[in-house]
């Protein structure tokens, strides 16, 4: 038996200025640049085997054999990475998370980051890091964030070879905490991918397209000060701003349930009150609750007394993808 086989791990990250809309659909060029932490608490963990002796790829998710939707995108991207490396056999995928797949937490980004570095590495590629997070992106979006460490920002660029994201700080930089309030686990009705893809029926979007410049530069700044009152206020108005997209496009698509808004406003009643906090949303109904990290117990235990919290996970910085 001929094979060639790799294992890596990422994290998943958190945006505090979102990606969504798409310039380029397929190659997953952005409308805007984005910016994001590692969550180091979290991990996908993904081995790949090119073996000349399957008929056809395999994929293997949290121990079960997969031969839906989820088989045909990783077979796609794998297509991507036969074609850079001049390798024609198929492989087997096994991917493992340590937390659990529908809780807001975007499995796609670490899953993505992990395949891309354990495919490149068992077809014999030795990528460096921006062009692993080029590749990353062409899975998914927000998984070229998650190949950087730390604290990183994805430069929208206008083409495969230009886009891309980078590391501004490192994990250690600033201890944040990441408190995701999981107040359902019900798969999401549109996905992210649909979601870029009618993000500019929405007349909204061009006005938020048109403030991000200034948004990334905001929250950049904050992050390398550490100063959380700039952060806060720049990351809750993003996240706004993109859900104020959502809700306005055609179809509509509201991801809040009651609990979500009940968890918006105590978040920021506890910041009046003076504690580092804010939130920020994905496409989905769970809030990812932000603090400095000597304020989480307090945090964690505020969360569970609101009635909708199922359960509170937890994490701070994380580093990049790498190899094991
Ligand atoms: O990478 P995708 O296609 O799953 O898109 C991610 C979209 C958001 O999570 C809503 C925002 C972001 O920047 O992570």
């Amino acid at each position: 038996m001929n094979s060639k086989t790799a294992t890596a791990v990422a994290h998943p990250n958190i945006a505090f200025i979102k990606y969504w809309g798409n310039h380029n659909q397929e190659l997953r060029i952005p409308s805007n640049g984005s910016i994001s932490m590692n969550l180091g608490a979290l991990f996908t963990r993904t081995s790949v085997t090119f073996d000349e002796s399957l008929q056809t790829d395999q994929l293997t998710l949290q121990g079960e054999s997969n031969t839906g939707p989820a088989l045909q995108r990783v077979s796609g991207f794998l297509d991507i990475v036969r074609k850079t490396s001049s390798l024609d056999s198929f492989a087997r995928v096994e991917s493992q998370n340590n937390f659990p797949m529908g809780t807001g937490i975007a499995s796609s980004a670490s899953a993505f980051a992990a395949l891309s570095l354990a495919a490149s590495v068992a077809a014999g590629l030795d990528l460096e890091e921006k062009d692993l997070s080029r590749l990353a992106r062409r899975g998914s979006g927000s998984a070229c964030r998650s190949v950087p460490g730390g604290f990183v920002e994805w430069a929208k660029g206008s083409t495969d070879v230009d886009s891309y994201a980078i590391s501004f700080a490192s994990p250690e930089h600033w201890d944040l905490a990441d408190c995701v309030a999981i107040v359902s686990q019900a798969h999401k009705a549109t996905g992210s991918n649909e979601g870029h893809r009618i993000a500019n029926t929405s007349p909204l979007q061009a006005m938020r397209i048109e403030q991000i410049p200034s948004h990334l530069k905001r929250c950049r700044d904050a992050i390398l000060q550490r100063d959380f009152e700039v952060f806060a206020e720049i990351t809750e108005h993003d996240c706004n701003m993109m859900h104020a997209v959502m809700m306005t496009s055609n179809p509509s698509l509201i991801y809040w349930l009651p609990p979500t808004l009940a968890i918006m406003q105590a978040v920021r009643e506890w910041r009046k009150s003076g504690i580092p906090v804010c939130y920020t949303i994905d496409a989905g109904p769970n809030v990812h609750v932000i603090c400095e990290a000597a304020y989480q117990e307090n945090i964690v235990s505020l969360l569970n007394e609101i009635p909708g919290v199922e359960r509170v996970m937890r994490s701070g910085p994380g580093g990049p993808a790498r190899p094991i």
